[in-house]
C-alpha cells in the first residue's frame, strides 16, 4: 500500500510513467472503462474544491468505480471534534482509496500514519499539492512537448500557493530548468523550498517584483492567485490581491509558443480577454487534471507496492520541541506527538515533520 502526500513521494520515472499512461487514457478512453469496476473512492473535503474534487470523482466514474464523501468540514463528523485520524480509520472500512483536502498542512500525512487504505494529498492548506503538480506536468508535456530546457515564470502568491511549491520540487528535478519568481516582498516563496530544493539542487532562479521586466525569456508562465484564505489580516490581502494583472499588454513582449497556466480558481490575476490567446493554457489544463488523476488511482490501487512511505528516520526528536506554526495540523490535534527531523546535517537545521516549518532548537 503507497500514498501520496508529497511530489517527492514519486521518483521521477514514476512521474513519467503516469503520465504516459495519462496519454494513452487521453487517446483509449474505453480501454480503462472498468479498470475500477468494484472499487470505491472517498472524497474528504474539509476545504472547498471545485477542480480536484470533481475530476477525482470523474476519474473514478470513467474508470467504472464508485466515489463517496464529503465536500465541507461541517457536513463531516469533524465538526464535532473528530480528528482526522480517527475518520480516515473509518472511512478506510467504506471505500479502498481517499482523496483528502485539508486546511491545515501536514494533516495528509497524519491520514497516511492511520490509513488502512492508501490516501491522496488533495491540498493540505499553503503546504503541498501534489495532484495539482501531477496536472501540472502533465499539461507542459503535452502543450510544450517537453519537460526539460523551460524558464519557468511563477507569478503571484508563492508563500501561500501550495501548488507553486509542489511544483517548484518537482520540476527541479528536470534538466535544465531555470525559475524566475515573481512576487511581492510580502508574498515570497518559503525558505525551505529556496535552500532545501532550488540551492540544494543548484537550480538557476532569480526573485523578482516585476511580471513585465523578463517575460520576453519565458517558456511558461505560471499564474496564481493571492491565497486569501491563508491570512490572517483581511488588510493584507486586500492591499496585496491585485499585484498582478496579466493582460494582453503585459505578453507584447512574451515568447509566441508561451504556455500560460494557472492551477485556477482565477480571481483578478489573468484578465478574460486573455482567455481567447492561443497560449492560454489554464482550461485545458484543467481538463488534464482528470486524465492525470485517473492514472494516478490505477496506479496506488495495484496491489504490488510495498510500504515505502515514510520510514523511520534516524535523527529526529518527539516532544522535544514544538511546532509553533499555527498553520500547522499540530495547532489544532493536540494528542499529536510533535516530531521534528534533521533536514539539514550541515547547518543543523530541523524542521517540523507535518509542514516543514524550521524550528529553532534554541526555543
Ligand atoms: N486547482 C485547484 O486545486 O482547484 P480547486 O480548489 O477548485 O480544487
Amino acid at each position: 500500500m503507497r500514498h501520496l502526500i508529497d511530489i517527492k513521494d514519486l521518483s521521477i520515472e514514476e512521474i513519467n510513467a503516469l503520465i504516459s499512461v495519462a496519454k494513452d487514457i487521453i487517446q483509449n478512453k474505453e480501454k480503462y472503462q472498468r479498470k475500477c469496476q468494484g472499487k470505491k473512492l472517498a472524497t474528504l473535503f474539509y476545504e472547498p474544491s471545485t477542480r480536484t474534487r470533481l475530476s477525482f470523482e470523474a476519474a473514478m466514474i470513467e474508470l467504472g468505480g464508485n466515489v463517496l464523501g464529503f465536500s465541507s468540514s461541517n457536513s463531516s463528523s469533524a465538526q464535532k471534534g473528530e480528528s482526522v485520524g480517527d475518520t480516515v480509520r473509518v472511512v478506510g472500512g467504506y471505500a479502498d482509496i481517499i482523496a483528502m483536502r485539508h486546511p491545515k498542512e501536514g494533516a495528509a500525512l497524519v491520514a497516511a500514519m492511520k490509513s488502512e487504505v492508501p490516501i491522496i494529498n488533495a491540498g493540505d492548506g499553503g503546504h503541498n499539492h501534489p495532484t495539482q503538480t501531477l496536472t501540472d506536468l502533465l499539461t507542459i508535456q503535452c502543450e510544450k512537448g517537453r519537460l526539460s530546457n523551460l524558464t519557468i515564470g511563477i507569478c503571484g502568491d508563492l508563500k501561500f500557493g501550495r501548488t507553486v511549491h509542489s511544483l517548484i520540487t518537482a520540476m527541479s528535478r528536470y534538466k535544465n530548468i531555470k525559475f524566475v519568481l515573481i512576487s511581492p516582498e510580502e508574498l515570497k516563496i518559503p525558505d525551505y523550498i529556496k535552500k532545501d530544493i532550488l540551492e540544494k539542487n543548484n537550480i538557476e532562479y532569480l526573485e523578482t517584483n516585476s511580471l513585465e521586466e523578463y517575460m520576453d525569456k519565458l517558456d511558461i508562465l505560471y499564474m496564481t492567485r493571492v491565497q486569501r484564505e491563508r491570512f490572517f489580516n483581511e488588510e493584507d490581502y486586500i492591499r496585496l490581491k491585485d499585484y498582478y494583472i496579466l493582460n494582453k499588454e503585459k505578453l507584447i513582449s512574451a515568447k509566441k509558443d508561451l504556455c500560460i497556466m494557472h492551477p485556477l480558481p482565477r480571481v483578478n490575476e489573468i484578465a478574460t480577454e486573455v482567455d481567447d490567446d492561443p497560449r492560454a493554457a489554464y482550461f485545458k489544463q484543467a481538463k488534464y487534471g482528470k486524465y492525470i488523476r485517473m492514472a494516478l488511482i490505477l496506479n496506488l490501487l495495484e496491489e504490488k507496492h510495498v510500504q515505502k512511505y515514510h520510514p523511520e528516520l534516524p535523527e529526529k526528536l518527539v516532544n522535544v520541541i514544538k511546532c509553533k506554526n499555527p498553520r500547522c495540523i499540530t495547532s489544532i490535534e493536540q494528542e499529536l506527538p510533535h516530531i521534528c527531523v534533521l533536514a539539514d546535517k550541515e547547518n543543523k537545521i530541523y524542521r517540523c515533520k507535518y509542514c516543514e516549518e524550521k524550528i529553532d532548537k534554541g526555543e
